[in-house]
């Protein structure tokens, strides 16, 4: 069944030196149903990748073999240099998990919940009181520190466990959908702690089933769905996948709209005559912007607002799939506008 899980030295050295963690034809069935077919992807030391897939993709259970709480089937698995299967106790030193379910003590308050997990890990008395008045400043819950968690919001639950997972100082955090069920607001504040961490040195593998927060916190994403990789690499290289941006001019109600049209012929024109919408394939953005504009009003044109639109990462998942990536998709993939007044 198991794939025999070997390395030499050198390429265990190597693993360690530039990646936090390498995972390689990673497999895994429960039962008949084989979950992941062979993953493959590297997180840089210090980088964050984010693993996008909608429901069901296999994004628990990558991370639950990464952090040693299930055994894979077959292929191979090291974080901090470690293989997750031969070196599992190592590698639980080095990891911090916060679950897709928060897993915090409700009748114990926040402080309370840091320092008995401190105490777990074993520091020491003086080190696990020091961190939990860190943590809990960083994530900014002092001012509830000797509330039950029971009282706590979804926001205060979320950045408990973050802190938590954080208490031992661990150099590789893995993040289970830390935003889902977040309002707006706390997701950002969430995002910027998680960023404000990765900044520090922490090497990051989050999943997520929003394009945006892939989008917003990943160096890398890798996009899974039904057990396999179907597409990795930076938000941009995503997006350029699935083509170009477009520039939208809306010409003004007496700017003459044919003239407009003669003036930009040439160029790859949708035309819009109803809402005197016109939308060029664009390459350059800006530059490409501000020579339109010029011409338009050496022409004498008027332009009332001008856009850019630029393909999401909602685009890329439903030209990848054929499916939105998540039920509330059809919000999300509105093209991501920048809005100027011309
Ligand atoms: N212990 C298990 N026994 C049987 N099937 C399982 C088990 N754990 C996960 N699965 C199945 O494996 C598939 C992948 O599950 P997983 O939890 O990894 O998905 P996910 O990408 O995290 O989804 P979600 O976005 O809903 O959290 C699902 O079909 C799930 O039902
Ligand atoms: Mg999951």
């Amino acid at each position: 069944m198991a794939d025999t899980l070997t390395t030499t030295a050198d390429t265990k050295e190597q693993i360690s030196e530039k990646s936090a963690i390498v995972v390689a034809g990673l497999r895994k069935s429960f039962k008949e149903l084989e979950v992941l077919k062979g993953i493959d992807f590297a997180v840089e030391r210090g980088s964050i990748l984010a693993l996008l897939g909608p429901n069901g993709a296999g994004k628990t259970t990558i991370i639950r073999i990464l952090s040693t709480l299930l055994p894979p089937d077959g292929g191979q698995a090291f974080v901090d240099g470690c293989d997750v299967v031969r070196e599992a106790k190592q590698v639980r030193k080095s990891i911090g998990l916060t679950g897709q379910f928060a897993a915090v003590d409700e009748y114990l308050t926040g402080e309370e919940n840091l320092l008995m997990l401190g105490r777990l890990y074993r520091l020491s008395k003086a080190d696990t009181k020091r961190r939990t008045h860190d943590l809990l400043e960083l994530f900014e819950l002092t001012d509830a520190a000797k509330r039950k968690v029971k009282t706590y919001s979804g926001g205060m639950r979320r950045r408990l466990d973050l802190a938590m997972s954080l208490i031992a100082s661990p150099p590789v955090l893995f993040l289970d959908e830390p935003t889902t069920g977040l309002d707006p607001r706390s997701r950002l504040t969430l995002w910027e702690m998680i960023r404000r961490l990765s900044a520090s040195g922490v090497s990051i593998l989050l999943t997520t089933q929003y394009m945006e927060e892939a989008d917003q916190l990943a160096d890398q994403i890798v996009v899974i769905d039904h057990g396999s990789v179907i597409a990795a690499g930076t938000a941009d290289e995503l997006k350029e996948r699935i083509g170009s941006a477009r520039l939208e001019l809306t010409i003004a109600a007496d700017g003459n709209f044919a003239r407009a049209e003669q003036t930009l012929d040439g160029q790859d024109l949708h035309l819009d005559r109803e809402r005197r919408l016109i939308s060029i394939a664009s390459q350059s953005g800006v530059h490409e912007l501000r020579e339109l504009l010029q011409r338009l009003e050496a022409a004498g044109i008027a332009v009332e607002s001008v856009s850019l639109h630029r393909p999401t990462l909602d685009d890329v998942f439903l030209t990848l799939t054929g499916a939105a990536a998540t039920p509330d998709a059809n919000e999300g993939a509105q093209a991501e506008q920048e809005r100027t007044t011309a």
